[in-house]
């Protein structure tokens, strides 16, 4: 456990070599990138936290913004000594978190990873829905985010080749504090549009994406890479929002090409 400014983050920390931050999505945890660090690890050094309210780290009540959580993971980097520029793959979530990450600490920055990942902000009616959720996840439990999220995550060939998987990914989903969900809720609604930023960010990135993902598709994913002045974009086949998880194999080819040109 890793003890930053107000809250203990569980970090896991593996291999050798130039790191690697990955920044998982909601509501996971740090076991969503465990093939990127099977891996990866060999010739990596792989940091793969549970953010603030996920997984074992500490729960702040209330309302967690991206900035919030992109300063954490500043803040792991410091207590893990880690000075050099980091790699930084953000799913989802993840990518709201990058986007913050670049304004806010961008000399801790070598390159991005952008998964399954979206620029706009949310919607005033989709704002709306977050903060119902944010309210009712408390008194009803994670099952209704349960209900709510997990048919749109997952493609549907995964979900007949893989069914253990998808229980493991509900059984993560269903121990997550609710208070986690609720206070990351709230920050995502009030998230900015990271539209503008995008042709600022000079380092190099890689945008993935599912081929079936229904929640950032491939055509938004496109624009975004389109509007990143270094990007190569990827779209990955037999998966959808949870690529990384979904079909390893040719994500992981992705990401080690990519590393191997930064
Ligand atoms: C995620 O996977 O992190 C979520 O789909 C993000 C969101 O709800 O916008």
């Amino acid at each position: 456990m890793i003890h930053i400014p107000g809250a203990t983050l569980s970090a896991q920390d593996v291999g050798q070599g130039s790191p690697i931050l990955f920044v998982h999505g909601f509501p996971l945890d740090h076991t969503m990138w465990r093939e990127q660090v099977a891996d990866l690890s060999r010739d990596y050094r792989c940091v793969v936290p549970d953010l603030r309210g996920f997984g074992q780290s500490t729960v702040t009540e209330g309302k967690v913004t991206m900035e919030q959580f992109a300063d954490d993971l500043a803040a792991l980097l410091d207590a893990l000594q880690i000075t050099e520029p980091v790699v930084l793959c953000g799913l989802s979530m993840g990518g709201y978190i990058a986007w913050q990450f670049v304004r806010r600490h961008a000399s801790r920055l070598k390159a991005l990873i952008l998964c399954d990942t979206r620029a706009v902000p949310d919607s005033s009616e989709a704002a709306a829905s977050r903060l119902k959720l944010a309210d009712d996840v408390v008194p009803l439990g994670p099952e209704i985010v349960v209900k709510a999220m997990l048919p749109k995550l997952i493609a549907p060939g995964f979900k007949v080749r893989e069914p253990s998987w998808i229980e493991e990914i509900r059984q993560v989903m269903l121990a997550t504090n609710s208070h986690g969900i609720a206070a990351a809720s709230r920050g995502m609604a009030e998230r900015a549009d990271a539209r503008p930023w995008l042709p600022t960010i000079e380092c190099p990135s890689l945008v993935l994406v599912g081929e079936q993902d229904v929640i950032s598709t491939p055509t938004e994913m496109s624009e975004i890479a389109s509007a990143l002045p270094h990007a190569t974009f990827r779209v990955i086949p037999d998966s959808g929002h949870l690529a990384p998880l979904e079909n390893p194999l040719p994500v992981n080819e992705a990401i080690r090409a990519f590393l191997a040109t930064t």
